[in-house]
């Protein structure tokens, strides 16, 4: 037994070592972890159990029969991440550029399949230079085995990818299909063509970092969703985010333990300006509401003129989505729809509540955005709150105007409770627009038809713009203090808790994609 178990532990060791050394120095040299090291530091202390470490490849052109590493290039198997468990898979650039083979994506669905059928989270960390080129169709194969994967899983259990190295052609559909996409920046890139096609077919010159860096897929495309300095802050963001998830779409997020205080918060009073087209920070009202300290935000560089994010509410988990009046005065456009629409419906397979703020003066106007189909990217928001059957409140800080109005969780659309300021203002439009078209030819008439206009502004402001016609037809259930917004939510949240609604039985619906 004595020179088996020598064996063993010799060809573990191999394993551990992944492609030698020079190559793992090379990867320190690089700034990066191996994908060994990012392992150790996601899970928690001694918790990794791995499975297939001495999967090898079956490829013999190439003289690749010659060149074998056990593991291939990927480190696959499971641990707990704060005590609850979860799957995971970590590229190893050391061996072939961690490109994926046959085998090494067998490893990967192997994981998946064992994460989907037992209700556990999956996580991938990749760094990788794509299809193993020596493996041609049979790799291309692994990869869709892998996406067709992804789709299965997605609602059924939460996927979180970390880019940490390249990730480019085929390989970056895997991210895209999972539920968050982290970037490391400076050392990781994503695209699906490198600079050296795109200067070939259209003429231009870019860099990785400027086609696919973290930076650019962080605020210009919205593909990644978080972006991390180095590695270990790539890890950490990953732990803190599972920490507002649910292990599976039939369980409910983790809940804190919470004390009730005094749960009136005073600074919420001075957060809007007197003047009522005066831009304040949305993040203002949502640390005015939430458990302190406890808000995670999501997409925080892209189309920041809506703001995503977890939070807790006296230690439940909940997903907010709120107007940003510092960002084009918090109007909804292509992107902002885009973003706010792909968050509800994670919230909403996840089982995480919804709070929606309000602040929001319509619809941006212009070519650009009727060409790139506001229309269709509006109706997605409109779509993903009116199907998403998790507890829903909206609370209006200020403007809800025109059809953003019934976009923004309205009550029309299957909110819960809707709740308003004293100072909110609902209406079809703003006062000085509404005057202008309503008002036009007694202005136009007028000796001063500036003083008329001003006139006829006010005159529409207040029969118009505040939330009483609303409230007296109960489309807001109460106008609230600011100040008493967060113990109002509290106990309404807590009246949701067992929330069922049920959406018709189909096969699925078809949102305006
Ligand atoms: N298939 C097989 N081996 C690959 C590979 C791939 N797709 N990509 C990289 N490798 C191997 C390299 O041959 C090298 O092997 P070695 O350590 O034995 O020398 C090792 O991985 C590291 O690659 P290297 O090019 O030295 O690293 P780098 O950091 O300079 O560059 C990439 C990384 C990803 C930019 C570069 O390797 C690359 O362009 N790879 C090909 C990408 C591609 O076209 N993929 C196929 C389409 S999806």
């Amino acid at each position: 037994m004595d020179s088996e178990i020598k064996d063993l532990n010799e060809k573990l060791a191999k394993a551990y070592l992944g492609g030698g050394r020079e190559r793992i120095e090379k990867q320190h040299q690089k700034k990066k972890l191996t994908a060994r090291e990012r392992v150790e530091y996601l899970l928690d202390n001694g918790s990794f159990e791995e499975i297939g470490a001495l999967v090898i490849h079956r490829t013999k052109d190439f003289g690749m029969e010659k060149q074998q590493y056990y593991g291939d290039g990927v480190v696959t198997g499971y641990g707990t991440v704060n005590r609850r468990p979860v799957y995971v898979f970590a590229q190893d650039f050391t061996v072939f550029g961690g490109a994926l083979s046959e085998t090494h994506a067998e490893k990967i669905c192997k994981v998946m399949d064992l994460a989907l059928t037992s209700g556990i989270p999956i996580i991938g960390l990749n760094d990788s230079g794509g299809a193993r080129i020596q493996e041609g169709v049979r790799s291309l194969g692994g990869y869709a085995d892998i996406f067709y994967r992804n789709v299965k899983a997605s609602g059924v259990v939460p996927q979180i990818s970390a880019i940490m190295g390249p990730c480019a052609g085929g390989a970056v559909y895997s991210p895209a299909i999972t539920d968050f996409t982290i970037m490391v920046q400076d050392t990781s890139y994503m695209f699906v063509t490198g600079p050296n096609v795109v200067k070939t077919v259209t003429n231009e010159n870019v860099t990785s970092e400027e086609l696919g860096g973290a930076g650019t897929h962080a605020s210009k495309s919205g593909v990644a969703h978080i972006t991390a300095p180095n590695d270990t802050e790539c890890l950490e963001d990953i732990k803190k985010l599972l920490g507002y998830l649910p292990q599976n779409n039939r369980e409910k997020p983790l809940s804190l333990p919470f004390e009730p205080e005094d749960e009136i918060r005073e600074s919420l009073l001075s957060v809007i300006p007197d003047h009522t087209n005066k831009p304040y920070d949305m993040h203002e009202v949502i640390s005015g509401i939430i458990d302190t300290g406890s808000f995670f935000e999501i997409h925080k560089d892209y189309a920041a003129n809506i703001i995503t994010g977890f939070a807790r509410l006296g230690g439940r988990s909940i997903g907010i989505v709120a107007n940003q009046p510092m960002v084009l005065a918090g109007v909804l456009d292509v992107d902002s729809s885009k973003k706010a629409s792909r968050f509800v419906r994670f919230c909403d397979s996840f089982n995480i509540p919804l709070l929606v703020l309000v602040d929001v003066p319509g619809f941006l106007p212009g070519t650009d955005q009727e060409w790139n189909g506001i229309i269709s990217n509006g109706a997605k928001l409109l779509y993903a709150f009116s199907e998403a059957t998790v507890p829903r409140i909206t609370v209006i800080t200020r403007k809800a105007y025109g059809g953003a109005y019934d976009v923004m969780n309205s009550k029309h659309i299957g909110a819960d409770f809707n709740f308003a300021w004293p100072c909110a203002e609902i209406a079809v439009m703003g006062a000085k627009g509404a005057a202008e078209i309503i008002f036009k030819k007694e202005i136009s008439d007028a000796e001063d038809p500036d003083t008329k206009l001003m006139e006829k502004e006010a005159e529409y402001s207040r029969l118009f713009a505040n939330p009483y016609i609303a409230a007296n037809r109960g489309f807001i259930d109460e106008v609230i203090l600011p100040q008493d917004t967060r113990r109002k939510l509290l106990k309404a949240f807590a009246m949701l808790e067992n929330k069922r609604a049920d959406n018709p039985k189909r096969k699925h619906g078809n949102i305006p994609l």
